[in-house]
């Protein structure tokens, strides 16, 4: 008897009862980002023949250069959820502020944090792209959000996961019952389970951090990356270097396979660079979920005070033992 493919909506109704008072909206809200998955990757197969790639021209609240594909990223996760009924509020990198949905629209009890394009310099070669997102509860029915109210510590999150862009593109999440993979079966437009509690090893042999930035790094972070390169062969150095310049793409192979990732703060940029709520927060959980750590170097990611909602934050994510050893040199212990 040939196995039934599990599909998204299948796996969490089966779980409903461990997704911590997951309901019908949670279930829906989760089908809606494979939606905005499925939007995304269809036109990322066609690139080259539509015009999606290359800037709009202008520049968003992190003073970056936007890209076309930001943009439309962006607009696919807004009109999804608008008129959705599942959010009471949306934020994005890309947005300044966040944007509180219709009053004249059922109320949803989930405030959705994302970031839409993940990875955007690899827009026009074909590399890969993901998005991330995060999920809190709203409890309040009387009235809507304020902003300040989807500025939230990261052990707040009901949820969290990302889409990739990959070879394939996944839909991976976490509801603080483990790590979930699915894979989109494009000839049946649906997510099919293909990765059941994903675990990350303990410790791995690859390392992912865009070393054109050594110069501007604190010493003991040097000392990390240095200590990297030494061979020695009864802890598996020197490790590999893998950075594809999407923190999504390269999370995920650690997560499958092992490995630490590190967007550390620099000297005259102690926050660095990728930010708290909508990059750092859920990457953290997903990767904690399955057995890792998320460090700012000195403290627990999912524990950092969130002050603002496009606050930045060094990331040092991966597995356990190879972010405590980074965590030891940034310290000045190693
Ligand atoms: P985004 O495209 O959403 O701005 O994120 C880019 C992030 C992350 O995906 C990646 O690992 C890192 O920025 C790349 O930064 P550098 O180009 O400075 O290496
Ligand atoms: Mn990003
Ligand atoms: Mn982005």
């Amino acid at each position: 008897m040939r196995e039934f493919p599990l599909t998204l909506s299948r796996f969490i109704v089966q779980n409903q009862a461990s997704h911590q008072g997951a309901t019908e909206e949670f279930s829906s809200l989760l089908t809606q980002i494979g939606l905005v998955g499925k939007l995304i990757a269809q036109d990322l197969r066609r690139a080259g023949l539509i015009d999606i790639m290359g800037t709009t021209g202008g520049s968003n609240v992190q003073g970056e250069t936007v890209k076309k594909l930001d943009v439309i990223a962006n607009d696919a996760f807004v009109k999804v959820f608008q008129h959705s009924g599942y959010v009471c509020a949306l934020a994005s990198e890309e947005m300044e502020k966040p944007i509180s949905l219709p009053g004249n629209w059922p109320q949803g009890k989930y405030m959705l944090l994302f970031d839409p394009l993940d990875g955007s310099s690899n827009t026009d070669n074909n590399m890969p792209l993901g998005a991330i997102f995060s999920v809190l509860k709203y409890d309040r029915a009387d009235r809507l959000p304020t902003d300040e109210e989807l500025v939230r510590r990261g052990t707040e999150q009901v949820a969290a996961g990302y889409l990739l862009y990959g070879s394939s593109t996944m839909l991976v999440y976490t509801v603080g019952q483990g790590v979930h993979g699915f894979t989109l079966e494009p000839g049946l437009g649906e997510y099919l389970l293909s990765h059941t509690l994903i675990t990350i090893p303990e410790k791995g042999k690859v390392y992912a951090a865009n070393e054109g930035n050594y110069h501007k790094w604190p010493a003991g972070t040097k000392k990390y990356f240095d200590f990297l390169k030494v061979s020695d062969k009864a802890t598996g150095r020197p490790y590999s270097a893998r950075y594809s310049g999407c923190l999504v793409a390269d999370v995920h192979r650690l997560l499958i396979g092992g490995g630490i990732y590190l967007y550390p703060g620099e000297t005259d940029k102690p926050d660095g660079k990728l930010r708290l709520l909508y990059e750092a927060n859920p990457l953290a959980f997903v990767v904690e979920q399955a057995g890792g750590k998320a460090s700012t170097g000195t403290s627990r990611i999912m524990e950092v005070e969130a002050k603002k909602l496009h606050q930045r934050v060094p990331l040092i994510i991966g597995s356990r033992q190879d972010v405590e050893t980074a965590e030891a040199f940034i310290q000045g212990r190693a």
